[in-house]
């Protein structure tokens, strides 16, 4: 089996050893994605050796990334894998949130179960195995808050030198904390994520430091493993819908990179499609795909959102995912109110879910109601974060203290504020019999 790097971009396609440390194209500065070439397993063998996989003990295969590695063998030695058992994260079952978006069934892919609370996790252990074996030393990224977290605990756990860059005052205090924790040296910049990609990405060329955001091809390689679970726990009867966030558009890349390798090597009948949904005040992505072909895609300056996961103006990874999203896909926008009530009825179902995520659920119920996504279409939606991750929000939605970036006060549709009581048990007794 040949790995290599290929160039995404369509007439160039140069292709580059899998141990050359770059993020694009040295030709003509698009973006790379990893490809194999060499015999393939037969997918009914390939279904048996995942499935017994689940009954070892081995730590790469009790990885829910690793445990799929045929289709991700970029690595030459098992010995290179940092894995802090990733992935093996529950598709569950939502009654409230389907009724709340009007489909027979929406179910959840829940990666707020990984180690570090989020998806970033998938795609973090692969690409901190990557570092490993490439020798580096200190690994860095800007982040709205969950790779960070990631990249600090992969980094950690390796015995690399965890540097990162955020937005100041612009992330959950659940992420940042999880950074310090896990020791990376965080760096809080007075910029935007967009603005502090382009810094990173200098400072790692210039300092050597392995650059692990999205942009990195072998994140996305992790990645593509969430989609190959998914498959895996629903006996490979693929769904109608996947629907997933849209910030940097990494996510949404990994997919389509995975089902459509799952598709032509066989594991798989058809192709999902998918639904992006995006912020709408950071949704450059929903505006290019309304007419891709008549601007460009234009870059929001300065994205506002409360979904602060999501709130990415420039999103590198775009063209990838014009591809996943394709033309038989969906891209919507959906509002904070939007997302503030979503969330709280993903709540509701025992799931619970960080803000970004049930940008989801907003979607579907918006494009169900506009005739988009039938009500008996079978639909996974992704969570992509942890309810933990955020609680700030959390108490604010639920004690109707929210404000949009403009300053809008978000209702509290499903508020279940706190009740403050006197040590009095009698008047406890009171007001639960009230
Ligand atoms: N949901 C959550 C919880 C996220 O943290 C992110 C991205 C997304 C959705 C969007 O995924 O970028 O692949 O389209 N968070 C990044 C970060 C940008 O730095 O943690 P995407």
């Amino acid at each position: 089996m040949r790995a290599y790097l290929a160039c995404f971009h369509d007439p160039c396609g140069a292709e580059y050893p899998v141990t050359e440390v770059i993020y694009n194209c040295p030709k003509c500065g698009g973006l790379l994605e990893a490809r194999y070439d060499g015999a393939v397993t037969e997918p009914w063998t390939l279904k048996q050796i995942w499935r017994e996989r689940r009954m070892s003990n081995h730590p790469l295969d009790q990885s829910g990334v690793w445990r799929y590695r045929e289709m991700f063998p970029f690595l030459e030695e098992d010995r290179h894998v940092i894995t802090l058992r990733e992935g093996n994260t529950p598709i569950l079952d939502a009654c409230i949130a389907s009724s709340y978006a009007a489909v027979d069934r929406i179910r959840f892919k829940h990666q707020g179960f990984n180690p570090t609370g989020s998806f970033k996790d998938n795609g973090m252990t692969a690409g901190a195995s990557q570092a490993v074996r490439l020798g580096m030393k200190r690994v860095a990224c800007v982040s709205t808050g969950n790779t960070s977290a990631s990249m600090a605990a992969y980094a950690a756990a390796a015995g690399l030198e965890p540097i990162i860059l955020i937005p100041n005052g612009n992330i959950a205090f659940g992420k940042l904390g999880q950074a310090l924790d896990y020791g990376a040296k965080t760096l809080q910049v007075d910029a935007n994520f967009d603005q502090i990609l382009a810094i990173v990405r200098i400072l790692s060329e210039k300092l050597g430091i392995y650059l692990l955001n999205s942009v990195n091809p072998f994140r996305i390689e992790g990645q593509k493993s969430i989609v190959i679970e998914m498959m895996d726990q629903l006996d490979w009867q693929v769904p109608d819908w996947i629907v997933v966030p849209g910030g940097n558009l990494g996510n949404i890349s990994a997919f389509g990179k995975g089902a459509s390798e799952l598709y032509k090597q066989g594991l798989i009948a058809k192709m999902p499609k998918f639904a992006v949904i995006q912020a709408a005040g950071a949704s450059p992505f929903y505006e290019f795909m309304k007419a891709p072909h008549e601007h460009g895609f234009v870059a929001n300056t300065h994205p506002e959102t409360l979904a602060t996961a999501i709130k990415i103006g420039d999103p590198v990874s775009w063209p990838k995912a014009w591809r996943a999203v394709g033309t038989e896909g969906l891209v919507e926008s959906v509002t904070e109110q939007e997302i503030a009530d979503a969330k709280a009825v993903i709540g509701r179902c025992g799931i619970g879910c960080e803000p970004a995520s049930a940008a989801t659920l907003a979607g579907v119920r918006k494009l169900r109601a506009a005739g988009k996504i039938g009500a008996e279409d079978n639909i996974v939606a992704v969570l992509t974060g942890n309810v933990l991750k955020d609680p700030d929000y959390i108490y604010r939605y639920h004690t109707n203290q929210l404000q949009g970036p403009d300053g809008s006060s978000i209702h509290g549709t499903f508020a279940n504020p706190p009740t403050v009581v006197p040590n009095d048990i009698e008047a406890i007794t009171k007001l639960l019999e009230g």
